[in-house]
């Protein structure tokens, strides 16, 4: 099998992160026999420093002609200024927009080595497992009319039927598979957008008898997130509410260099850590890989279906952190932090102990 990755490593932090996770792809290929054939291109920040755009359509182009595609970070405080179709942030939403990827999957799962970074007490977070399903393409993200001029800046929410019915089928879809619990989450008491949502949402769960749906206003929501984590399981929601709830979950993992992501369509698929570009630590060798190897675990599993491939990768990164390595994100035991690159050497390491491990029938996954 050949696969083409298209690599965006963007601004900042993007391109040690997703060096790193080059590296465990290409090792995890090897082991299953699998070939990439990897092209690297500029977006973001960087891309608009040398064309003038934050991503230029060749690039979009080569995405489109990719069975995958990995980003690191886009943004800067550099290029804040810019007007809002070339700030770097502009890349992502034309690569989400352009490749239909109107489905946002982010797990939130704790691993036990790192209960006490997080800001949040043990028996609290003790267990958590969700995965937040953000939709993607929609909402005030996209939503016509939008602008500004010298006196006012407004955007639009919008909701459309077919965008609300797809995603609500894949949530119920993957909650089939779980714990059998969707809570969706709305502002529907306030927004017109969100009372669309909600009553679609309520027509989509007819066919889905088996599945329990809670609706819950986004404050709440919010607020429950860090109050009891583990009444969630999978936590449906608007685009802009899922940016937010996404930031809030990292916490539950102690760092936001945790969380990984899958962003999938009908026909193409994107791969992201969910944390930023980070300037201030870039080229440092301070950034935490975990969250971009990771996202390269979720690439196997859902653009190539080779769950054991993933498995491993997340073991690796599981018995990296018991093993007692942190970037400094993670460092709450006073003692030294690792570099990003000793991070993934440790990644490495342990994937290669558990293939063999389970090629002996020494450990199963
Ligand atoms: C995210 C990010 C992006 C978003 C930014 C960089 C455009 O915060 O993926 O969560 O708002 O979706
Ligand atoms: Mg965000």
């Amino acid at each position: 099998m050949k696969y083409k990755i298209a690599l965006l490593p963007g601004d900042g932090i993007g391109p040690e992160v997703v060096s790193a996770a080059v590296d465990v792809l290409k090792l995890a290929g090897e082991k299953f026999n699998v070939e990439f054939d990897f092209k690297e291109y500029l977006v973001g920040g960087v891309s608009y420093d040398k064309y003038g755009t934050p991503i230029k359509d060749d690039v979009l182009q080569a995405c489109y002609d990719s069975n995958a595609v990995l980003l690191g970070a886009v943004g800067g405080t550099k290029w804040d200024n810019l007007q809002q179709n070339l700030k770097p942030e502009a890349a992502l939403l034309k690569l989400r927009k352009s490749l239909g990827l109107y489905i946002n999957i982010r797990p939130v799962k704790i691993y036990d080595a790192l209960i006490n970074a997080s800001s949040l007490k043990e028996e609290v977070l003790k267990g958590t497992d969700l995965v937040i399903l953000r939709e993607l393409t929609g909402d005030v993200y996209f939503g016509e009319p939008r602008g500004m001029d010298e006196n006012k800046g407004f955007n639009t929410m919008i909701y459309t039927k077919e965008e609300v019915v797809r995603i609500a089928e894949y949530a119920f879809k993957v909650a089939q598979k779980r714990s059998k619990k969707v809570h969706s989450v709305d502002k529907a008491n306030v927004l017109e957008a969100s009372q669309f949502w909600r009553k679609t949402v309520n027509e989509i769960h007819k066919k889905y008898t088996d599945i329990q749906l809670e609706h819950m206003y986004v404050d709440n929501a919010a607020m429950q997130l860090v109050r009891d984590p583990r009444q969630f399981d999978v936590v449906l929601t608007q685009n802009m509410f899922g940016d937010i709830l996404s930031d809030i979950a990292s916490m539950i993992t102690g760092s936001l260099g945790m969380l990984p992501s899958a962003s999938l369509g009908s026909k193409y698929a994107m791969y992201e850590p969910v944390h930023g570009s980070a300037p201030d630590i870039a080229g440092q060798e301070k950034a935490n890989p975990l969250a971009t190897i990771s996202s390269v675990a979720l690439m196997f599993a859902h653009s190539f279906q080779m769950n054991k491939a993933s498995d491993i990768i997340e073991e690796a990164i599981s018995r990296t952190l018991s093993d007692g390595y942190r970037t400094p994100d993670i460092n709450q035991s006073g003692k030294s932090s690792v570099t990003t690159t000793k991070m993934k050497d440790q990644v490495i390491e342990n994937f290669n102990t558990i293939y063999d491990e389970q090629a002996l029938g020494v450990f199963t996954l």
